[in-house]
């Protein structure tokens, strides 16, 4: 992952610790209801994808034990990760794009009531992506993955010979030579991996977008309904299609590209379906950025703007992110996928200890407190969850003080802890284990495995307890004192 020039150290404080009637007393724990929305208290675990589905997309009982484990902890919103709306290939990462993932999210959705005695109201992420292929070995991707046009012809000056005889030309070429006869996108697509864009729109399926994803994001939220979700959370951050439609950079020119209220216009089509779909009475929030931190990105100007539009178009919640873009991500190595988190604008997704002046706390609170003020001015109330860093009591009290949200996120926080809840709730916040932001996790991520927290595994391994498919880590959080 990328990281700031300073490289300043940071340790997680555990800051003040309140006893149970100062607990009961805090804003933190008050409950809080708008329109459907009603939580127990202030507490949320946002979205975070544990790489334990099948292949085909259906939940596994490692997956019912991850967010078992999380509900057991009591936080008053609970997300489940990222789950994808179409039925489509894409890995051990849940999905939602048929009526066949309905029984094992239903297994799912009661494992989380139970543990949780109902208190832990239950959310699910819909995210639709586009395909991201793994980089190529340069002598594969010329010799088999590049298409071949009359440009590269005319370059070589081999307008006549057989395609193998061009492929076999541009193979002999220098990096410098290729680059200067590949276009940029078929440089990208050798260096970094072949990956799909919304302002692809010389692409039948890309173009099509607005049309497909309104519908595909209904029957999504219509099963989510039915396997017992609280509600839906529709993913429109980071880097993926809707954030992409927002963003600064779609200059697509069908009228839902180029100036912001042409490219919130797809996200206000997908909340009218989802609604329709499910009725005012279920919740509908969305995660949104607060800034894309790349450069030509979408700002904080975009984000007052679409905020409002999603506040009035009824939405229940609206959940703060930032960054986590591919445009400024690390190059992969060869035969892995680019990872939306490795560039700068990952580091503000989800910052680690060695940082800069700033530190990796709460990056997000300032911004998200100018999207709150702008909100309640335009008289909307809806409320806001916020995230980064966030792991002690004071912060999170601070944070609902101040005016930055209304609900606060605790994401590594809560795997490395997932008891933080009911433990800082029971006056026991010194027995809390604090998350030391390695991105241990998040590398594990990275790499398409079974994420968990080193934190687990420090102690009395040999105890009995369910591990991970090498057999060297914990795959669920310990029970600890
Ligand atoms: C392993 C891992 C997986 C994540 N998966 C998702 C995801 O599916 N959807 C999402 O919106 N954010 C995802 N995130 C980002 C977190 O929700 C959160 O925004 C980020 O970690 C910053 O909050 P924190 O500092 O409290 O961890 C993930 C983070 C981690 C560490
Ligand atoms: S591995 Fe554990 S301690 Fe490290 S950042 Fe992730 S949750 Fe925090």
């Amino acid at each position: 992952m990328w990281k700031p020039s300073q490289r300043i150290k940071y340790a997680p404080t555990p800051g003040f610790w309140p006893n149970q009637a100062e607990a009961r007393d805090s804003q933190l724990f008050q409950p809080i209801t708008y329109q459907a929305l009603t939580l127990r208290d202030r507490t949320w675990v946002p979205a975070m994808v544990p790489w334990r589905a099948l292949e085909t997309g259906e939940v596994t009982e490692d997956n019912v034990d991850w967010y078992g484990r999380f509900a057991r902890g009591k936080p008053g919103g609970l997300v489940v990760e990222a789950t994808g709306i179409r039925d489509v290939p894409s890995g051990p990462l849940l999905r939602i794009g048929h009526d066949r993932f309905i029984p094992g999210l239903t297994r799912l959705t009661d494992r989380v009531r139970q543990e949780s005695q109902g208190d832990t109201k239950l959310f699910i992420q819909l995210i639709d992506f586009l395909a991201v292929r793994r980089r190529p070995e340069p002598a594969k991707f010329l010799s088999r993955f590049l298409a071949i046009t009359e440009s590269h012809r005319q370059a070589l000056g081999l307008e006549e010979a057989s395609e193998g005889d061009v492929r076999l030309a541009l193979q002999k070429l220098s990096p410098m030579e290729l680059s200067e006869i590949l276009t940029t996108r078929e440089i990208e697509a050798l260096n970094y991996g072949q990956r799909e864009r919304v302002t692809d729109t010389h692409l039948p399926h890309i173009a099509d977008l607005p049309k497909q994803l309104p519908a595909l994001f209904a029957q999504a939220a219509r099963r989510a309904r039915t396997a017992g979700f609280d509600g839906i959370e529709l993913h429109f951050a980071h880097a993926y299609t809707v954030a992409s439609f927002l963003s600064r950079t779609n200059d697509r020119d069908d009228s839902y590209g180029g100036c912001a209220e042409a490219r919130v216009k797809l996200a206000l089509e997908i909340i009218d379906a989802v609604r329709s779909s499910v009725g005012r009475d279920y919740v509908v929030g969305t995660r949104i950025l607060t800034e894309e931190c790349i450069p030509g990105g979408s700002t904080i100007d975009d984000s007052l703007y679409y905020a409002e539009q999603f506040a009035h178009q009824g939405l229940d919640y609206i959940s703060l992110s930032r960054g986590g873009k591919f445009d400024d991500a690390k190059q992969p190595k060869v035969g892995w996928a680019v990872y939306p988190y490795t560039g700068p604008s990952g580091y503000e997704c989800m910052p680690q200890y060695l940082s800069d002046e700033f530190g990796p706390f709460g990056r997000n609170l300032s911004p998200a407190t100018v999207i709150r003020k702008h909100l309640h001015r335009s008289g909307s109330t809806v409320p806001i969850i916020v995230a980064g860093g966030i792991h002690n009591f004071d912060q999170a009290e601070r944070a609902i003080d101040s005016g930055a949200g209304d609900i606060i996120g605790f994401a590594r926080q809560a795997l490395a802890d997932p008891d933080w809840f009911e433990k800082v709730r029971q006056g026991r916040g010194n027995e809390v284990r604090l998350c030391v932001y390695s991105n241990y996790c998040e590398g594990l991520d990275q790499k398409h495995k079974q994420v968990t927290c080193n934190l687990w595994d420090r102690s009395a391994l040999n105890e009995p307890c369910k591990k991970t498919e090498d057999g060297k880590r914990r795959l669920i959080a310990p029970d600890w004192p």
